[in-house]
């Protein structure tokens, strides 16, 4: 693959792309190779998400994951997207215990990974937390509606703001993170008339994932519009290739030709000298 010919994506270069009405597209990568296919492909922002919980790592929820975890994913991911706009997602418990260990860790997302920016979950109840990682320069998206860490509280994965009143503390979420300076606030399964009066009521960027269209920038994650993530699918996701027969029967031949003696054949193998192979006869 080729470098992409772009310059390094930026906040400021994110808000012309809204102002020329262009939306910004925003995948989820954990790793190198597939950094690399979305670093060509042009995706302006990537999400190094605690959703690798689940889709890497298999569990059942991205409550397991850890800070470390997550940081290593970002730095294989900025190793593989040089120019993306690349946001470390704040894991379970690494930003609720106090303010001062949320700065700390969102830090160690901009200081040891590289990143651009954090992720992270909640509206009004963490709004204080969000102004002290902007107050220490560190660009903020708030996520908001169906907030995953928190999934046992709002009693599963469920769309968020569908009756005025939930739908009106959306909007004072929204507004408490624009207040606390986030650039950016994310919508997860938030009905798209809401997410059109929430845009009516902030200024900052608005992204959705399962939020329709209108918002400034649309999030999927990279799994799922592959067809390589099998156990479940939201409504909200189209799937634009399905891998998962092209896996299986690559694995498939492998396995039927390593059976049959069909490979390695000589093209893949490593050759010896004959006065070499002599001498190592004669060495017994
Ligand atoms: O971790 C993630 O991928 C996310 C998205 C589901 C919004 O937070």
């Amino acid at each position: 693959m080729t470098e992409a010919p772009r310059q390094k994506v930026s906040i400021p270069h994110l808000y012309e792309m809204r102002e020329k009405g262009e939306i910004i597209s925003w995948l989820t990568c954990y790793d190198f190779p597939m950094a690399q296919f979305e670093e060509h492909a042009g995706i302006e922002m990537i999400l190094v998400g605690d959703s690798a919980s689940m889709v890497v790592y298999g569990e059942s929820s991205t409550l397991p994951i850890k800070m470390d975890t997550l940081i290593e994913h970002c730095k294989a991911v900025r190793r593989g997207a040089p120019t993306a706009f690349i946001i470390g997602d704040m894991p379970f418990l690494s930003y609720q215990v106090s303010p001062q260990e949320a700065v700390y860790n969102a830090g160690r997302f901009m200081k040891e990974a590289g990143c651009d920016a954090i992720k992270l979950e909640g509206g009004v109840r963490i709004a204080e937390t969000v102004k002290a990682i902007v107050n220490a320069g560190i660009p903020v998206v708030g996520h908001i509606g169906l907030t995953p860490q928190s999934s046992s509280m709002l009693g599963g994965f469920k769309v968020q703001g569908k009756d005025a009143e939930s739908a009106r503390l959306l909007v004072e979420d929204a507004k408490a993170l624009e207040k606390a300076g986030v650039f950016g606030v994310l919508l997860e399964c938030v009905p798209t008339k809401v997410s059109m009066h929430i845009k009516k009521n902030v200024s900052c960027l608005l992204f959705g994932i399962g939020a329709g269209a209108g918002c400034d920038g649309q999030l999927l994650i990279i799994h799922d519009i592959i067809g390589l993530y099998q156990c479940f699918t939201p409504k909200f996701v189209k799937q634009y290739a399905n891998i998962a027969p092209i896996i299986l029967d690559a694995l498939k031949s492998y396995k039927k030709e390593v059976r049959e003696k069909a490979f390695p054949t000589k093209e893949h193998e490593f050759t010896i000298k004959a006065e070499e192979l002599k001498k190592l006869e004669e060495l017994g």
